[in-house]
């Protein structure tokens, strides 16, 4: 089975797993033949991405960071916060129920057996805000257990991950977008039940080593280690995104851009333990190599940017072929992944 965007999904194809809403309710059971009109109802519903049966990804086991339930619930509580914003009627109901989710996610993290971590949701195509939260909350959460940094408060450090941008579009709307950290941390700075050190974060997320960030341009110090983390975490997934009418960039151009800001604009071992903790291709991701062949990933192995590969040897999903190789062996060490492809 491989993780789709919904968009790449044609009628006809089967899901291998459940899908529910925000609610947690089984909308779909695995095994279901898709409809186009499903499809339809699935994107209204805000369903992003599916997990469908392909014969050409037989024995490659996926790697889900985050479970299906609390994925939903997350997106779901994320988007009733973003829509309504910190003047939102719900907003304290809503803010303390990702607080419950935020520390299922960091458990859920902290057990996964990969050395590794995907992002939660695989491809990001769509910049969305609830996305694009989670994803850099999975990705904050894989550095702090590689790093194995502060790990008894992995989850403050999940939710200043997932508030991370809430003052964002507020802050939009008055024209001020750089002064989002604040306006995020002005709508939860007086909640006792939300930790100084997740306020720290949304306020901080920013700010940079060497005093190129903002909005205070602190430098060095001053700046707490998992709101670097957070920060480091935002600009790999907003990179891989492409944010603000930039294009979607391929993963290894950004990790060679974040290994030389080590020193710079982030710590070296914030750097060190970013590199050693992202999976930036995720097993069943369709990459295309420098050869002009096409692959799937098989799995995770200790350089990021090679992973082990499944050939396919011709578009046909009836009757596939493949063969199964290591980009490091003879062969094909000249060989590099130069795109992920959308299908
Ligand atoms: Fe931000
Ligand atoms: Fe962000």
């Amino acid at each position: 089975m491989r993780r789709l965007s919904i968009l790449s999904v044609r009628p006809g194809a089967v899901l291998a797993h459940p899908v529910y809403d925000g609610r947690g309710r089984l909308v779909l059971r695995a095994g279901s033949e898709l409809s186009g009109h499903q499809l339809e109802r699935l994107q209204a519903l805000g369903i992003r991405t599916l997990w469908i049966v392909d014969p050409r990804a037989e024995g490659i086991e996926p790697i889900e960071p985050v479970n299906p339930l609390t994925e939903s619930r997350i997106l779901h509580v994320l988007h009733a916060m973003f829509s309504q914003g910190p003047d939102g009627p719900d907003f304290t109901s809503l803010l303390h129920a990702l607080r419950e989710a935020a520390g299922d996610l960091a458990s859920q993290i902290g057990a996964l057996q990969s050395p590794r971590v995907p992002l939660a949701v695989y491809p990001p195509a769509l910049p969305e805000l609830p996305v694009h939260s989670l994803n850099v909350a999975v990705v904050a959460l894989a550095c702090a257990r590689t790093g194995g940094r502060m790990w008894d408060r992995s989850r403050d450090l999940a939710l200043g991950a997932l508030l991370h941008d809430l003052g964002r579009a507020p802050a939009l709307a008055r024209g001020e977008p750089a002064y989002h950290p604040v306006v995020g941390w002005q709508a939860i700075k007086d909640d006792v039940l939300i930790s100084a050190l997740t306020k720290v974060i949304v306020l901080q997320h920013h700010e940079r080593l060497d005093g190129s960030g903002y909005p205070a341009g602190l430098r060095g110090q001053d700046l707490h280690p998992l709101a670097q983390i957070v920060g480091l975490a935002d600009a790999y997934v907003a990179s891989l995104e492409g944010r603000d009418g930039s294009k979607p960039r391929p993963p290894h151009e950004i990790l060679e851009e974040i290994m030389g800001s080590g020193g710079f604009e982030f710590d070296y071992d914030v750097v060190d333990d970013f590199y050693r903790a992202v999976a930036p291709y995720p097993p069943g991701a369709m990459v295309l190599l420098s050869s002009g062949r096409k692959g799937l990933v098989r799995g995770i192995d200790r350089l990021p940017g090679r992973p082990p590969l499944r050939l396919l040897a011709e578009d046909d999903e009836k009757s596939p072929q493949w063969e199964d190789i290591e980009l490091l062996s003879p062969g094909h060490q000249t060989e590099v992944i130069v795109s992920v492809l959308p299908e």
